[in-house]
């Protein structure tokens, strides 16, 4: 029996938040059991993507467990790796509640967190004690009040902390809920941005740890080429595609009314999924194989992971979807991919 989907209409009724905060209660819980079940991935499932193994193309993506605390869970679960953050150098609050609205009919959810976030030094004691055998991402970004010109130092600061403990990281410039943020995105941003964390990389002695950059989905196609270049010219590892969308466009009427009464926030889920696979096309022809891409937004089936794949993307990541469907959600998906052409 799916015990989450005997129980969602009840988790449903919850705020959000206030659910959210349950299951990660629950979840600490779970993953102090001596005995975890063990995730059995078919060998054909497994991939190598900028110099790294992974189980499984599939992984959680970045924002559900901001803080690293139920590592256990997510590979028992049978995740392939998880993106741990946005983690920002200084601890923050984020934006004032109510900040997170799910729309189930639709399989939608709007946030406007605002990278909410214990801050590097608590997040990175966590990490020292982090399971093996599931690759792990730190995705990072700036605190709130620290002005646009200076975000480098805090992508900085909380690389310093972050990157000896996990296996990759990422840039998350793309949020729309930290004001200015998506605003690094753009060339002439990006360039000392990106050049100035590879200097640290170097800096730190970790030259051979993969660094990627994650992107909105709200790019225009000539920009999108733009930044493939910064990034493939750079020497960065990877790109993510795509963080939230804050085109409410994606959303049928009258569905897209009660949306826009909510206010301001990122779109994920089934609403964003042809958004973000036109966009990864884009970027995947633009990128012509130099560097691999981590497909995210809307992907919620073996046969939507299986098209991001088959589109070209090394890798895949899910989270509304996991909201909506549960845990269950992994090995479904597990079991409807076909085994990696040899
Ligand atoms: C509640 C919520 C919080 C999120 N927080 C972050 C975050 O902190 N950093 C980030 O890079 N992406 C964040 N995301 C974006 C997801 O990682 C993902 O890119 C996006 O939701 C699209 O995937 P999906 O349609 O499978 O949800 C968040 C998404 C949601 C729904």
């Amino acid at each position: 029996m799916d015990l989450y989907a005997a129980l969602r209409p009840l988790i449903f009724r919850l705020d959000p938040e206030t659910a959210h905060n349950l299951a990660f209660w629950l979840g600490e819980r779970v993953c102090s059991w001596p005995r975890l079940p063990k995730p059995k991935h078919r060998a054909s499932l497994r991939r190598g993507a900028f110099g790294l193994d992974f189980p499984t193309p599939l992984g959680l993506a970045a924002g559900l467990d901001k803080g690293a605390t139920l590592l256990p869970l997510w590979k028992s679960l049978g995740f392939g790796h998880v993106e741990i953050g946005t983690v920002t150098p200084r601890p923050q609050p984020g934006n004032p509640k109510p900040r997170l609205f799910r729309f189930p009919e639709a399989g939608l959810i709007l946030n406007r967190m605002g990278f909410n976030s214990e801050g590097a030094e608590v997040v990175a004691g966590r990490l020292k004690h982090r399971p093996t055998g599931l690759v792990v991402g730190g995705n990072l970004g700036k605190n709130k009040e620290t002005p646009e010109a200076q975000a480098l130092d805090d992508y900085r600061a909380a690389y310093r902390l972050i990157a000896p403990v996990v296996d990759y990281t990422a840039l998350n410039v793309s949020s729309p809920n930290t004001p200015g943020l998506r605003n690094l995105q753009a060339p002439e941003a990006l360039k000392p941005l990106l050049a100035g964390m590879l200097d640290l990389r170097k800096e730190l002695g970790l030259e051979r740890q993969p660094l990627l950059l994650k992107l909105a989905p709200d790019l225009a196609p000539e920009d999108l080429d733009a930044i493939v270049e910064v990034a493939v010219t750079s020497g960065i590892s990877g790109l993510i595609a795509t963080n939230t969308t804050l085109d409410r466009g994606v959303v049928a009427e009258p569905l897209r009314a009660r949306v826009e009464a909510r206010g301001a926030g990122g779109l994920s889920g089934v609403p964003l999924k042809a958004k973000a696979r036109e966009v990864r096309r884009r970027i995947l022809a633009a990128l012509r194989g130099r560097l691999p891409l981590v497909a995210c937004g809307g992907l919620g089936s073996a046969e939507d992971v299986q098209g991001a794949l088959d589109d070209g993307a090394a890798l895949t990541q899910v989270y509304s979807a996991l909201i909506f469907e549960g845990p269950r959600l992994v090995s479904r998906i597990h079991q409807g991919l076909r085994p990696q052409d040899l």
